[in-house]
């Protein structure tokens, strides 16, 4: 059946509401359950939720201020919660094995926010439960701010608008379709929950966060008039300086904030949001719709020229090679393909990188498959991209500070990052969460 596209408004995700506020420390209850939304028109599917929502709500946090989540596990299934691009305790990164027990387990998670503004965003990670929690609905955006974002005078208020974009597949019923590592059938695009919905704008400008939340899509996003956007900020925040463009590219779990001017269209315009990876008659071509309607006021914003000064980059103290690959091709028979990182596939109990506490390391990344894409995601630090296949990245998308990067087959990134903060064991893999749940995830341990 085809899903008729454009119909539905763009839901906004709910801000989640403080339990407890006091002046050092917000406290936030989720309950994680199952639930049923309605994300094709007219359907009901059942999903996993933060709080009932699909995706779940968002939390604002501010920087310098903690926020503790409580999360009870009323699913059937164990979770471990996991905050993409955070730095947080090696107790509160939600490591695959450091479970929330289902039917009524709960848990604290601590996040001292201590880190500028970024868009990050929550999922689940526990071990080989990960690929299918995540497609199943449980994720939320968690957006922190600081002085430095709001000194500027970027488009906010209802001009501030999260879209968290993902792919997935139904069946007749509007069900979820859940097979490991299938990607070519998950072809409906979600965005904030919601199947190829439209999103009215007045004619001025508006920032966009976008989030790539799929579990291996990629996505190269376009306005549909071919007309240029500015991209202010990615992973970690905001940019150096804005980064005029007509082409995204976004790997699965990857963050792009962008500067849209609509004032430019005439009232009654609508304008599509592209996905050029896939060729103009890929179903997923299209992402959202944009309608245009008079501007109810004035436009004050401005986007400057330099949005930020990024922090220097230290000599660095040790240099690493991390290779990733997955089987390609035929695999011996009844076994599923595997992920490996430097040839080994993921062991909950074995340390792969041991990384003196405060030192500064180069990898050196390379995608050895001929034909599957990767992407490298490293938990607790933002890292910064030196070099995409020996050419230096001195601005763009890339310049800013990012947490996951994308790498297609026969890629090589150089990356730089420094481990302070925390001590313990964290995580690196590949984002493609399919592939991680394969085998294509590392040990790290700060000592
Ligand atoms: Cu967004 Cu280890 O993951
Ligand atoms: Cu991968």
């Amino acid at each position: 059946a085809s899903i008729p596209r454009f119909t539905r408004a763009m839901p906004l995700s709910p801000v989640l509401r403080p339990s407890l506020q006091s002046s050092g420390a917000a406290f936030y209850r989720m309950t994680m359950r199952e639930t049923t939304a309605e994300i094709v028109p007219g359907l009901r599917t059942r999903v996993r939720t933060f709080n009932g929502s699909f995706p779940g709500p968002v939390v604002r946090a501010v920087s310098g201020r903690p926020v503790v989540i409580v999360q009870t596990n009323a699913l059937d299934v164990d979770t471990a919660i996991h905050l993409h691009g955070g730095h947080v305790p090696p107790e509160s990164d939600g490591a695959p094995m450091d479970l929330v027990p289902a039917r009524g387990g709960s848990r604290a998670y601590v996040y001292p926010n201590q880190q500028p503004h970024a868009n990050l965003w929550f999922h689940d990670h526990a071990h080989h439960m990960e690929s299918e929690n995540v497609f199943r609905g449980l994720t939320a955006l968690y957006l922190i701010t600081d002085d430095i974002e709001r000194g500027l005078n970027l488009p906010s208020g209802d001009q501030d608008v999260p879209i968290a974009l993902r792919d997935a597949r139904f069946d007749s019923d509007g069900q979820f379709v859940y097979v490991m590592g299938d990607f070519q059938q998950r072809n409906v695009i979600l965005a904030n929950g919601s199947a190829w919905p439209y999103f009215e704008v007045e004619a001025r400008t508006y920032r966009l966060r976008l989030f790539n939340t799929s579990n291996q899509r990629f996505f190269k996003i376009g306005l549909s008039d071919g007309s240029e956007f500015t991209q202010i900020g990615s992973d970690g925040g905001l940019l150096a300086a804005p980064f005029p463009t007509t082409s995204l590219p976004l790997s699965p779990g990857e963050r792009a904030d962008v500067v849209v001017d609509f004032s430019r269209y005439p009232v009654g315009t609508r304008l599509v949001l592209s996905n050029g990876q896939d060729g103009p008659d890929a179903l997923t071509a299209q992402l959202l719709q944009f309608r245009v309607v008079a501007a109810k006021g004035p436009d004050t914003s401005t986007v400057p020229d330099v949005l930020r000064t990024l922090p220097a980059l230290p000599p660095a103290t040790a240099f690493r090679d991390v290779a990733l690959s997955m089987d390609e091709g035929p695999v011996a028979p009844g076994t599923e393909p595997q992920g490996y990182i430097n040839g080994r596939v993921y062991d909950p109990d074995r340390v792969d990188t041991v990384i003196p506490y405060g030192s500064t390391e180069v990898w050196t990344v390379t995608n050895t498959n001929r034909f599957v894409p990767h992407n490298l995601h490293i938990h607790l630090v933002q890292f910064r991209v030196l070099e995409r296949n020996g050419r230096p990245v001195v601005s763009g998308p890339e310049s800013g500070l990012k947490d996951t990067v994308s790498l297609f087959p026969g890629e090589t990134v150089k990356l730089q990052a420094t481990f302070t903060g925390y001590r313990g064991r964290y995580l690196y893999h590949c984002h493609l969460i399919d592939h991680a749940a394969m085998g294509m995830m590392a040990t790290m341990q700060i000592v």
